[in-house]
């Protein structure tokens, strides 16, 4: 049906060589500089502070070094104004004076209706949206914005209207403009009833929705009161309005998402209106329906990830769940940021403000992790039945992840965080349709391979042989860390040992310990620990490394706890923003043990090393 079948190919050339690719990526906004025989300029497509972006005259191309996009001019209008291939030729064609062939009658009727519909749609949005502004009979709707703390920048920004008691208030407004019923009928302004034409929206506050472009194509109207049912009530759709690949504010949004490379996804129109009052633009909402796989694609047009915003109860998350699997799919990064218990972000950012919301977006965990987290929680996991549903609950999600080294990442977390066994982690997968899993061989051998100590006791292992090492670093780290934090009972016994050693400050003699200790165990361990010495220097470095490590173990050892504690259905929130908040502790240390390992790896010995050396 599209109308791109019917252009031929040599119109496309023709319509794309009549357009300098360099004053078009200008004109929409790119500041680009000639550099040699190219042009240059800042990214628009991935944030960067040197130009990677070069565009050649020559071949009227543009690629970007950074993020890898590039293509021809069409794909550049594509890419960066959102349009379709065919909105981009017909763009196009318009601005170097080239005429469309319509060959085919139907496709230009239809072409017909749309151009008429919107037309009729924004006189509508410009209808409402006097009335809201200074009709008689719109003081209630005012001030029940005012009350909702919608500034009349927004109202303006976001054309919103008001529809009068009346049930046939617009159908005459627009009759009178010219308009007919049947088209008032096809864009879902008006329904016909045995009683006449009646209007679809009546005493609501109106809502304009835009295509991509910023088109009205239809409205979310909210009644003002609790009598007036339902609360929200949209647009049928129509040949302008399909739910599926249409999301609220993406046209105000699109570039604000592509600059911050990120898109926040909330459930409502008021959420929308009061992040972007705040500042906040990145926001898109789809309008009342789970997200399709067009919703997810379009996303995918401006970044690849999204954070979604969910209300403090998170009811949510288990409906949106297809949504969600269709963004991973779409290999869209999804992170879930949850507001606190009974609010949404429109009444978050209202109390808080934009710091304390930027804030919540900043923590909020990715998607594979909240729902690991959430399903060890929400069922009792040390029954097997339950384990076997998480795990093939999991997997289907998982297999979902085509990047193979964030799909593998995710194995060996889930592996990690609900106890199982990884072959049979991806056996599930396989199961499930996977093609690129290990070989179960390798997994076997893997399994074997595992030592007598946990990680976290070999760590543990390391800790107390450098402090034997270098004592004098003892009673700084005593200050820091509980030895009787070490899970490890034997490491626990000489961390005593030496804890004790220095009880007033003085600097431990470790020949000392030895030569009066009696255990066969410690004698053997310190002597071990002192002939080593020589093969591990930089003891300080070290020593934060494994100090670092240990503080990450003890928080997912809490998290732990959280989670055993909390099978309770009441604790459920709590304990999920409980989590939430841990497993972004635990991130710190992540972070802060690779910046360790950074620098260390620039001396000659790397901080903490992962060896048995018993
Ligand atoms: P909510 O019920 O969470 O309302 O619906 P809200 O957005 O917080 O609205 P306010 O703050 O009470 O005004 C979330 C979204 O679900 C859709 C709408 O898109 C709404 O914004 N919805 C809700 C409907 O389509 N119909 C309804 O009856 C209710
Ligand atoms: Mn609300």
């Amino acid at each position: 049906m599209a109308t791109r079948n019917f252009i031929p190919p040599e119109t496309i050339d023709e319509i794309r060589t009549h357009n300098d690719i360099v004053e078009i990526i200008i004109e929409c906004g790119v500041p680009l500089k000639q550099a040699g025989r190219n042009y240059q300029g800042l990214c628009p497509f991935h944030q960067e502070k040197t130009p990677s972006f070069s565009v050649s005259q020559e071949m009227q191309i543009f690629k970007c070094f950074g993020c890898g996009e590039g293509g021809n001019v069409i794909h550049f209008l594509q890419k960066h104004e959102g349009k379709t291939f065919v909105e981009a030729i017909e763009w196009l064609a318009e601005r170097a004076n080239i005429s469309l062939p319509t060959k085919d009658t139907k496709v230009s009727a239809r072409q017909k209706q749309i151009n008429e519909l919107s037309e009729l749609n924004r006189f509508a949005v410009k209808y409402y949206h006097e009335l809201l502004r200074t009709g008689q009979h719109s003081q209630q709707a005012r001030e029940y914005l005012k009350n909702r703390g919608v500034v009349s920048q927004t109202i303006h920004l976001f054309q919103l209207g008001y529809a009068k008691q009346q049930r046939r208030d617009l159908y005459k407004a627009a009759t009178h403009e010219g308009w007919n019923v049947q088209q008032l009928v096809d864009a879902g302004l008006i329904k016909n009833e045995d009683k006449g034409p009646q209007d679809r929206f009546w005493n609501r506050i109106l809502f304009p929705i835009n295509n991509t472009q910023g088109v009205p194509v239809g409205f979310g109207g909210r009644s003002l009161s609790n009598e007036h049912q339902p609360k929200y009530l949209n647009s049928p759709g129509t040949v302008l309005y399909n739910k599926s690949n249409i999301l609220f504010n993406l046209d105000k949004a699109k570039q604000s998402i592509s600059r911050k490379r990120s898109a926040l996804l909330v459930e409502g129109y008021m959420d929308v209106l009061m992040l972007h009052q705040h500042g906040i633009e990145n926001v898109i909402a789809s309008s009342g329906t789970s997200l399709s796989e067009n919703h997810a694609s379009l996303v995918k047009r401006y970044t690849s990830e999204a954070v979604i915003v969910f209300d403090g109860d998170a009811s949510g998350l288990q409906a949106a769940q297809r949504g969600l699997e269709r963004l991973i799919a779409e290999e869209i990064r999804v992170r879930i940021a949850l507001m606190p218990s009974g609010d949404d972000p429109d009444s978050f950012v209202k109390e808080n403000g934009a710091d304390a919301f930027n804030e919540l977006v900043d923590k909020a965990i990715n998607l594979i992790e909240f729902q690991i987290q959430s399903a060890i929680q929400r069922d009792n996991i040390r029954q097997p039945e339950v384990k076997t549903q998480v795990v093939k609950d999991i997997c289907t999600m998982l297999v979902n992840i085509k990047n193979r080294v964030e799909r593998t990442e995710y194995v060996k977390y889930a592996v990690r965080e609900l106890n199982v066994d990884e072959g049979l982690l991806w056996r599930e997968l396989r199961d499930l349709g996977l093609k690129d899993s290990p070989s179960p061989g390798k997994t076997k051998t893997q399994k074997t391979a595992t030592k007598k100590l946990s990680p976290r006791e070999q760590i543990e292992l390391q800790f107390i042989q450098t402090l034997i090492q270098a004592p004098e670093l003892i009673s700084e780290i005593k200050t820091q860390f509980d030895y009787r934090d070490i899970t490890n009972a034997n490491f626990v016994q000489i961390a005593q040992l030496l804890w004790d050693a220095t009880e007033n400050g003085e600097e431990v003699d470790i020949q000392n310990i030895l030569n009066t200790c009696e255990d066969d165990y410690v004698k053997n361990f310190i002597s071990n620990a002192l002939m080593s010495n020589n093969d591990f220097p930089y003891h300080q470095a070290r020593i934060e490394g494994c100090l670092n490590k240990l503080k990450g173990f003890m928080i997912q050892e809490l998290e732990q706890q959280v989670r055993s504690t909390s099978q309770d259905s009441d604790d459920y929130e709590s304990s999920l923003k409980e989590l939430v908040e841990l497993t972004n502790q635990r991130r710190a240390v992540i972070q802060k043990n690779r910046l360790n390992k950074k620098q260390n790896l620039q001396r000659p010995d790397d901080g903490t090393v992962t060896s048995d050396n018993a």
